[in-house]
């Protein structure tokens, strides 16, 4: 696991466009001066608020990142007055924003290993695309599994990368039901898997990886608050007591929010 040895600063980010991908989804690309070039997959940013003394940042995945332009990608859903109030600025709007936060996805996890899965639920599938394009130069097969509520999103933007399976939960595309559900009907195969998404999302993917004994790595950043440490809303249990606090917990925004399946409860 990849730890945060550098200081993150606030910047003032430039707003190069915002596109509506779905019901409440939106992108934008951001142009920032320090972050795009050290993002690791499966790091965040904390994006604040205009009244930022009122309203905490909000945490928000990197869904991709054009160093060579010094550009960031995120792919948001609106949830309340934060992101509400992000979703409506415009090309040549500033942003403040802090990061990039988290430890990312080990990719070295991936030398050698012939089937990757990479899995997204939701809000969780943005971080997955930065992975897929970090791994298309690995020699084993990628393949990624996709589980919307209705409307899809991002689906066109994986197919560069691999095989794309998609499941929602009324049925309109794919698999109807989970992702769990798309595993088993594809027989998707796998000997190492990322994953991001909501906890029974994840739990399930937790039981599958052990009872297959898959190497498996998951991103809790859907359970993060505040994501700068201040709130501890994103506690999670651990199995192990952590060396530095000595108790049983790690804070996801800190910690995380990328653990390897064992290291957490959920
Ligand atoms: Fe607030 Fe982690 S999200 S402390």
């Amino acid at each position: 696991m990849t730890g945060q040895t550098m200081v993150k600063r606030k910047e003032r980010a430039i707003v190069n466009s915002q596109t509506k991908l779905a019901d409440g989804v939106f992108s934008m690309w951001m142009e920032t001066k320090n972050i795009a070039s050290q993002v690791q997959p499966g790091q965040f940013v904390s994006l604040y608020t205009r009244d930022g003394a009122r309203l905490l940042p909000r945490p928000i995945s990197i869904c991709e990142t054009d160093r060579e332009n010094g550009r960031i990608r995120i792919v948001y859903r609106v949830v309340g007055e934060g992101t509400a109030e992000f979703s409506g600025c415009q090309e040549g709007d500033f942003v403040e924003v802090l990061g990039p936060l988290g430890n990312g996805f080990p990719l070295e996890a991936a030398k050698g290993k012939k089937d990757i899965c990479l899995i997204g639920g939701g809000i969780g599938i943005p971080p997955m695309l930065e992975l897929a394009k970090a791994l298309k130069e690995e020699d084993g097969n990628i393949r990624v599994v996709l589980g919307y509520r209705d409307q899809l999103f991002l689906k066109e933007e994986f197919l560069p990368y691999g095989e794309v399976f998609v499941a929602t939960e009324d049925g309109r595309n794919g698999t109807k039901g989970t992702v769990s559900d798309a595993i088993r009907e594809q027989a998707v195969r796998a000997d190492l898997v990322f994953a991001c998404g909501p906890a029974p999302m994840l739990k399930a993917l937790k039981a599958w990886a052990a009872e297959n004994q898959i190497e498996c790595y998951l991103s809790l950043e859907e359970r993060m608050a505040c994501g700068i440490g201040a709130c501890l809303a994103c506690v999670c249990k651990t199995p192990d007591v952590d060396s530095h606090s000595m108790v049983k917990n790690r804070r996801i925004c800190k910690e995380g929010p990328v653990f390897e399946a064992g290291e957490v409860e959920l």
